[in-house]
């Protein structure tokens, strides 16, 4: 098998959320094309449409009628997804609504103690399940603040940022590492007044409404991650991943895999609303193993499911430290990654943050738990690609939070 040709994706799961939520706050009809199919995006629309925001459907874009908020009659189902809860919990905090936000199970679980903290420090009123789900929001006057992140994480910022729209005072964001940042480059691309310097973000209140806005939606890197990995494992694979979106704190994979040997080209740059859009050509070589630590995790945060399992195809030793964050993701990332790949035959030792991993290993295919975790499904059925025989997941659909269009393109490829 040889992976050749050209992949169009769907739009950037981030870009996605923050688009439906900016245009939520602009006064009138902004027009969004190729939104992410995600189930995740489409809890964000249907959280603010329970919140007064009319989103339709005109031919294959999305209409959004923003401007104004009302507070939700029944509780906000964020589903699986993290931004949309943290994201929302912010921005509509800065708008004065009153909410209840719940999620599924895995999002049940995961940590909210990271933004209630900083909101509370604004002045928010709300009341959590010991930082967990139900979280509940009650409409106060905000504060501005000076917070200094312990975390690298783009959705804590996103949260903050978004809520000092409706605070009285600036607000400053500084975090570790800089983490991806859709949000103040489409924030100001809109004409908030926000400024980063190095790792701090200073926002004020938008004192106007905002001017509605069209956008055509980058591809999604990390659903272009999946095939970008696949043509790093295969012998002569010439793969063109099309108009994706070319942030460059969301392309550490191509870098990483060009450090390992592959062949990365990046070519056609354009620009929309602040963010870049590029094509990236793949060509395998030889690769090899390599170290990433902390300050390279959050441009990869997403991504390292994918880029364990080409490092279990690389000659020698790839050590990934820093990565503690993956424990809180849709699954423990870490857990999750070690478990199943340790199965197909890889060695592969866990770490407290991270995993160590020396290659390269035959793997072969196995029973693959996976956690209903969409990137977890999607990393190991590449992993089929290089295996002796297939791997069986315990639950496919699960792609369908972030990549519906998954299977469907990996049968054209491969
Ligand atoms: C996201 C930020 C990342 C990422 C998630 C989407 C965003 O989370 O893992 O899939 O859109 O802001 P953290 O910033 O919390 O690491």
């Amino acid at each position: 098998m040889n992976l050749r040709g050209e992949i169009f994706f769907p739009g950037d799961k981030s870009i996605s959320h923050r688009s439906l939520m900016f245009a939520a706050l602009c006064d009138g009809k902004s027009k969004i094309s190729n939104l992410s199919t995600g189930k995740d995006v489409q809890s964000t629309k249907n959280c603010l449409i329970d919140c007064g925001i009319k989103i339709y459907n005109e031919k294959s874009s999305y209409i959004v009628e923003g401007g104004k908020f009302i507070n939700p009659k029944k509780e906000l189902d964020c589903g699986n997804s993290g931004t949309t809860v943290r994201l929302l919990a912010g921005l509509l905090s800065g708008q004065n609504i009153s909410a209840t936000f719940v999620g599924d199970e895995s999002l049940s679980n995961r940590p909210m103690k990271r933004i209630i903290e900083p909101l509370k420090l604004m002045g928010l009123n709300c009341s959590s399940k010991n930082f967990t789900l139900p979280l509940k929001i009650k409409s106060s006057k905000l504060n501005g603040i000076n917070y200094k992140s312990q975390i690298a994480s783009a959705q804590v910022k996103s949260a903050v940022l978004l809520a000092a729209l409706g605070s009285n005072k600036p607000t400053s964001f500084i975090e570790p590492v800089l983490s991806r940042n859709h949000t103040e480059i489409m924030l100001k691309a809109l004409g908030v007044p926000i400024n980063t310097k190095k790792l701090k973000t200073t926002i004020s209140k938008i004192t106007r409404k905002l001017k509605p806005f069209n956008f055509n939606i980058p591809g999604d890197p990390s659903s272009a991650a999946f095939f970008a990995g696949a043509a790093s494992m295969v012998k002569n694979s010439n793969l063109v991943l099309k108009n994706i979106s070319g942030n460059d704190t969301r392309l550490g994979i191509f870098s990483i895999l060009k450090q390992m040997g592959v062949t990365v080209l990046k070519s056609n740059e354009k620009n929309i609303l602040g963010e870049k859009i590029i094509d990236i050509t793949i060509k395998n070589k030889i690769l090899n193993g390599i170290k990433i630590n902390e300050n390279q995790i959050p441009s990869i945060i997403d991504e390292i499911p994918i880029i364990a399992i080409v490092a279990s195809q690389a000659k020698g030793q790839t050590k990934i430290t820093g990565a503690k964050e993956l424990r809180y993701k849709e699954s423990d990332r870490i857990s999750s990654i070690v478990l199943n790949l340790k199965k197909m035959g890889a060695d592969i030792t866990e770490l407290e943050d991270g995993m160590i991993i020396n290659g390269p290993k035959k793997l072969k295919g196995t029973f693959i738990k996976t956690y209903h975790d969409h990137r977890i499904a999607m990393a190991f059925k590449i992993a089929s690609i290089i295996a002796d025989g297939e791997n069986q997941l315990d639950s496919i659909d699960c792609v369908d939070i972030s990549y519906p269009e998954f299977l469907e393109t990996l049968t054209k490829i491969t």
